[in-house]
Order: C-alpha cells, then sequence, then structure tokens
C-alpha cells in the first residue's frame, strides 16, 4: 500500500521526471469531512453541450486523418449509482501523435482538422459518448536520457459537484503493446488498477459501413505533378462522410474497491 491508496500511483516518482516538477512538496491539507458534499460548485447540467462538442472529427473544414472511434461508458459510484449531468472532458493526440499545444516538444505533425479536445455531460443513466480519431502515441523523455513512448491514450477530466472535485486520468487502448514499457502506466502499482485504465473493443457497439461519395483521387498534370483536388467544405460533404467507427468501451468508477485510478486523487 502506497502513502497514497493502495492503486494510485505515486506523485513523487523519480523514475518519472514530471512527476518531481508537479508532485507536491508542502504537507497535504486535510478538508472536513464531508467537505465535497457540501460545497457549493457551479452546476454542470447548466452547460450547452453540443453535439459537436461530443464530436472531435467535426471540429474542421474537413474529417481529421485518422481511424475513427468512439468512446463510451458510465460513470458510477461506488453502490453502481448513476453520476448524472457531470461534466467529461477528454484531450488528446492527434493520428500522428502531435498536440495542439506550444509545450508539445514531438515535432510530429499537426492536422488542421483536429483540435483534440471536447466535452460532454453524462446523461441521466450515467453514460457519456464521444466520437474522435484513435491517437498516435509519441516519444517519452525521462531525465535518466532513457528513451521510450506513451502508449496511445486519452486524458479524461471529470467533474463532481464543483471545481474542487476534478478527477484527471489517461484511458489506454486494449492490447497496445507499447503499454508493456510505459512508465505512467507502470506506476500503477497493481495490475486490476492498471486494468481499470484500459478501454476494451467493443465490436457489437461499432459501425462498420461500406459507405461514401466515390473517391476524389490526386491525379498528374500534364507534367506529371500530382494535383490535388480542392477540399469540400460545403454541407453535403460533411454529410456524407463514412460514419464508421470502432467503439471502445470505458467504464468510470468514481470510488470503492473498484474505482478507476486518477492522477490526483491524492491532491
Ligand atoms: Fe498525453
Amino acid at each position: 500500500m502506497t502513502e497514497y491508496g493502495t492503486y494510485d500511483p505515486p506523485a513523487y516518482d523519480p523514475t518519472y521526471a514530471i512527476t518531481m516538477q508537479r508532485a507536491p512538496i508542502r504537507p497535504r491539507v486535510l478538508l472536513p469531512k464531508g467537505w465535497f458534499h457540501n460545497v457549493e460548485g457551479p452546476c454542470f447540467d447548466q452547460i450547452k453541450c453540443t453535439e459537436r462538442d461530443r464530436d472531435l472529427t467535426s471540429h474542421g473544414r474537413d474529417e481529421p486523418i485518422g481511424s475513427r472511434i468512439m468512446v463510451f461508458g458510465r460513470v458510477t459510484d461506488s453502490d453502481g449509482n448513476p453520476v448524472r449531468n457531470k461534466l467529461v472532458e477528454i484531450w488528446q493526440a492527434n493520428a500522428a501523435g502531435g498536440y495542439v499545444d506550444s509545450l508539445d516538444v514531438t515535432g510530429f505533425p499537426l492536422d488542421p482538422n483536429f483540435i483534440g479536445a471536447g466535452r460532454c455531460l453524462t446523461d441521466h443513466d450515467g453514460n457519456y459518448s464521444f466520437i474522435t480519431i484513435r491517437p498516435g502515441p509519441y516519444p517519452a523523455f525521462y531525465a535518466s536520457g532513457d528513451q521510450g513512448w506513451r502508449a496511445a491514450h486519452i486524458h479524461f477530466s471529470l467533474f463532481g459537484e464543483g471545481y474542487g472535485s476534478r478527477l484527471i486520468t489517461q484511458m489506454y487502448f486494449e492490447g497496445d503493446p507499447l503499454l508493456k514499457q510505459d512508465r505512467m502506466s507502470l506506476a500503477i502499482p497493481t495490475e486490476r488498477a492498471r486494468d481499470s485504465l484500459i478501454a476494451k473493443l467493443d465490436l457489437e457497439k461499432s459501425l462498420s459501413l461500406s459507405f461514401g461519395p466515390p473517391r476524389h483521387v490526386p491525379t498528374p498534370d500534364t507534367a506529371g505533378k500530382l494535383v490535388y483536388p480542392p477540399v469540400r467544405t460545403d454541407e453535403a460533404r460533411l454529410q456524407s462522410r463514412n460514419p464508421s467507427y470502432q467503439a471502445y468501451r470505458f467504464d468510470i468508477v468514481l470510488r470503492g474497491p473498484r474505482a478507476t485510478v486518477f492522477e490526483n486523487k491524492e491532491l
């Protein structure tokens, strides 16, 4: 059992250099019992979350490059009760492993049609879902000079009743071989806890359609140079896209022995 509980990774881990910069250096402040239940916070069900907010493939003038996926699941408390009307936010790299972030030092290409951020509210039964593209892995830099890769992942943020009850974690993908060496995932002490962050492919929920307009392909001009067709930005183009996706289930349990691992539960 670690200082921070059975399942959560340590906030300070010298083998994962970034934790040395962001781990708390002062003793924790114990909040009064029940504080989280009594504090008044914003009502997230008043937030206007639109369909475009939860469809990260709809933010550009055209579709982003990458394999379209649906990430869905249910947010429950320790008794299996749905957590309703709570704000779920995600952010992620594009298919090449690049972030729309000035701190991204990978140098990987950005996708002009992909911002990589979305949000939605859980429904009455605690369900949420996002349409996005599968993120690419990116290199991890360690203070020791070691090199490695971050396994493909999507960052998640969940708000409880207020800003003080924000939980942040990362979702991984079933079967990703990079998980064997991802130090952030391996910092989680138990296999059961690590598994709580791995989304499972759900073929029944997936959609596979042969559909779409004729492919517009680049053709050579008289000089042999490839000429690309202009990008279509009209509504018909967006409506005629192939809606297929692979579905990944990622259920989130907020407390109890089956709780999902969070990065900042100790804060
Ligand atoms: Fe990341």
